[in-house]
């Protein structure tokens, strides 16, 4: 495994494997590399001859100082597990090489960036849009993976692609949870024992209110209010959001017809976590 540092460096490497025709297989993260992560390596081995992997805490997408020096790292740890995958470049920039002095563009994908998660992170899609649109450029993957867990981002990086024509394709994946429900993040590190305890209700909600759909239950609001109460009453957080949305627009509905998406945002003492479920109407 190589570890990369340098854009040129990066670069000359991976165009040097183009010319060899090898297709490369980019996973993005911020490393503190978890099964979620790891679930995301393992396909992109498996439909790529070369596996690259990024790892940086990008400054741009954090809306708060407290949530960027929170943030866990471990680069060593994460570094043996990307090893034991297969990775074949690991790309680990500093911020400076990153966004050095001066920098100045910024990518944004209007409206879709607005709703949800960008209405409680001002700026948070900008910054994400931004550096996977740089890390594409540097790394210059054939395909690239990311998970369902963060549902919005992914549906935020499928439009940029299509919008500026990239050559890339974007393959989503789904959310690897623990045996309880919870759903794996870099941020459970940050939940207190009980919040621990309280947190596999989030995706109890979640199923709470697929089931409902499955049944026959159209009514939005009523379904939004169900899970409204199953968090409130089953733990400490607070909501920032809990919505079904129309899975493209990301859109609240107000009749679950069709296709839909749950997503939710709760705020737990030290640790803000989200997490959604697509519904099956039938
Ligand atoms: P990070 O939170 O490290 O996540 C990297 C990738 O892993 C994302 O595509 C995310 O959706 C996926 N992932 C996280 N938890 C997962 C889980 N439990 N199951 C499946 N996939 C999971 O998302 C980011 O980093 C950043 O915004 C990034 C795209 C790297 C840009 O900075």
């Amino acid at each position: 495994m190589e570890i990369i540092r340098d854009v040129t460096a990066m670069q000359s490497r991976v165009t040097a494997l183009r010319q060899q025709g090898r297709q490369i297989g980019f996973v993005p993260t911020m490393g503190y590399l978890h099964e979620g992560h790891l679930s995301l390596c393992r396909a992109a081995r498996i439909e790529n001859h070369i596996l690259a992997v990024s790892i940086f805490v990008n400054p741009a997408q954090f809306d708060r100082q407290e949530d960027l020096e929170n943030y866990p790292v471990d680069l060593e740890r994460d570094l043996v597990k990307a090893e034991a995958e297969g990775t074949d470049l690991v790309f680990v920039p500093e911020q400076k090489t990153v966004y050095p002095p001066g920098y100045a563009t910024f990518v944004e994908v209007e409206s879709l960036s607005g709703r949800w998660e960008g209405a409680y992170r001002p700026g948070h899609f900008r910054g994400v849009t931004t550096v996977v649109m740089k890390l594409f450029h540097i790394v210059k993957p054939h395909r690239t993976y990311f998970g369902q867990k963060d549902y919005q981002q992914a549906r935020i990086v499928h439009q940029m692609v299509k919008d500026l024509d990239m050559d890339v394709e974007v393959i989503v994946l789904p959310t690897v949870r623990e045996s309880d429900g919870l759903a794996l993040s870099s941020r459970n590190v940050n939940l207190t024992a009980e919040e621990r305890r309280q947190a596999p209700m989030l995706y109890r909600a979640l199923c709470g209110v697929a089931d409902r759909v499955k049944s026959g239950e159209q009514d939005a609001r009523a379904l939004v209010e169900e899970m409204h109460r199953v968090i409130q009453e089953g733990t400490s957080a607070t909501i920032d959001y809990v919505a079904l949305c129309d899975p493209e627009s990301l859109e609240s509905l107000e009749k679950v017809e069709g296709p839909a998406v749950a997503l939710l945002a709760v705020r737990f003492s030290k640790a803000r976590l989200i997490d959604n479920l697509l519904m099956n109407t039938h």
